[in-house]
């Protein structure tokens, strides 16, 4: 096991009815805060006429910015971080999913700084020490972005999306009601169950050595969601197998995971690459790439590869032959995929091989990528070559 620091600041609220506390959790941090929102569902179920009411009842004004887009765009982060030093607001609460969290946390970084906010996504070499507090009423388990130390924005000139992290970048609190999710269209129940295994899995792939806790903890974590995903899109209002997907989205990727290991991240900057171009849901995207990305590094550790298929798929270890439990591990992966309605190659996606060679040179723009093996740019163009 390495080394490590594990510390996750973010308050969880969880439960049916607590986006009522809302306005009393806000309060604590400012009463003059911007309330940032996606396309409408809120306003839509209802939502957002009920968190009105509790920040009004907190005694909490709020100036407000909807119309954050899946796939969040760098045009509207500019937009708030101008509203925000105009109307001198210095909490952000991000009402949505992870597209709303990574623009309220954008906005945040941008107030405090000088420059242009999206230097912090351009490169890794400008570390971001500072964000207005956050706060989060989560209404789609899937990114993680309620707890975790990142945001992915698109620049929309060049369709480049970028992440940008930092300890600072964690949501102050989380209100989680599963309730909330009973409207989620099923392809979005699929795409975030999806990115929420994807991020197990970049964690799980790892070359350190004696890591049996986390392990067992990430194999957990996906037993969860392959059993409860299904049930939620067969029964979209099933309280408890949308609790069970909503709190394990959040360990996913809360670092907790992560700790005492090498974590990957290839997939997810390969990932990044579909959507900047494509605008396609990321966890579609990760559905297509991940098992294309284990079919072309499973030979640097079968044994990982073979675990996998036996303690997730519950695959029979074939120990004369740990590659063939392997390859049906992955096999089992793409199935399961497919049979939550996701698309498993690029063809689906209208991503055909005209612009792999482009999208694999961005894609290591900022270095090479990957840690369970290292990818430069010929390694992810066959990875592409492999999702078709
Ligand atoms: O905008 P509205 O109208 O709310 O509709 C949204 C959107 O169309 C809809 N939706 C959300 N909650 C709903 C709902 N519809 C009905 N009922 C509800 N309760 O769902 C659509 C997708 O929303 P979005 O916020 O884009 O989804 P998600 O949470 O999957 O976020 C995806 C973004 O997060 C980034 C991704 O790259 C992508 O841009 N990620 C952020 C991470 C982070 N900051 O740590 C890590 C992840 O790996 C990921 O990369
Ligand atoms: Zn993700």
């Amino acid at each position: 096991m390495e080394n490590f620091v594990f510390q996750n600041p973010t308050k969880i609220i969880f439960g049916k009815g607590v986006e009522k506390e809302t306005g009393r959790e806000t309060a604590a941090f400012s009463r003059r805060v911007l309330l940032h929102t996606g396309g409408g569902s809120a306003k839509k179920s209802g939502l957002h006429d009920r968190i009105c009411q509790s920040l009004k009842a907190a005694g909490v004004a709020w100036v407000e910015l909807p119309g954050v887009m899946p796939n969040p765009r760098l045009s509207l982060v500019h937009e708030g971080i101008r509203t925000c030093r105009r109307e001198k607001l210095d909490f952000i609460l991000a009402v949505g999913g992870g597209s709303v969290i990574d623009s309220a946390k954008a906005i945040g970084i941008g107030v405090p700084y000088e420059g242009d906010v999206w230097d912090f996504y351009a490169t890794r070499d400008v570390p971001v020490k500072q964000m207005l507090p956050v706060g989060v009423v989560l209404t789609i388990p899937a990114a993680g972005s309620e707890a975790s130390n990142g945001s992915v924005i698109t620049k929309e000139e060049g369709g480049l999306k970028r992440d940008a992290g930092g300890e600072c970048m964690r949501p102050r609190f989380a209100v989680m009601n599963p309730e909330l999710t009973f409207t989620l269209p099923p392809y979005q129940t699929a795409c975030g169950a999806s990115d929420i295994m994807a991020h197990v899995m970049e964690r799980y792939f790892t070359r350190a050595a004696a890591v049996d806790f986390t392990d067992r903890l990430c194999e957990a974590t996906l037993r969860t969601i392959i059993r409860n995903a299904p049930i939620a899109l067969e029964h979209p209002t099933d309280y408890d197998a949308r609790a069970e997907i909503m709190w394990a989205s959040t360990v996913a990727h809360n670092d907790l995971l992560g700790t005492g290991r090498v974590s990957d991240w290839a997939t997810h900057q390969i990932e990044h690459e579909l959507s900047g171009i494509y605008d396609v849901a990321h966890g579609a995207g990760l559905a297509v790439m991940f098992p294309a990305w284990m079919r072309h590094v499973m030979s640097a550790d079968v044994r990982r590869f073979a675990q996998f298929a036996s303690r997730v798929w519950d695959v029979e270890y074939d120990f004369a032959a740990p590659e063939r439990t392997a390859r049906e591990g992955i096999a089992r992966l793409s199935a399961f995929f497919r049979s939550i309605g996701l698309p498993t190659t690029l063809k689906e996606l209208g991503v055909t091989d005209d612009r792999f060679a482009e999208m694999a040179k961005k894609s290591v723009d900022r270095g090479e990528i990957g840690n369970f093996v290292r990818l430069d740019a010929a390694a992810v163009q066959k990875i592409f070559a492999l999702a078709r």
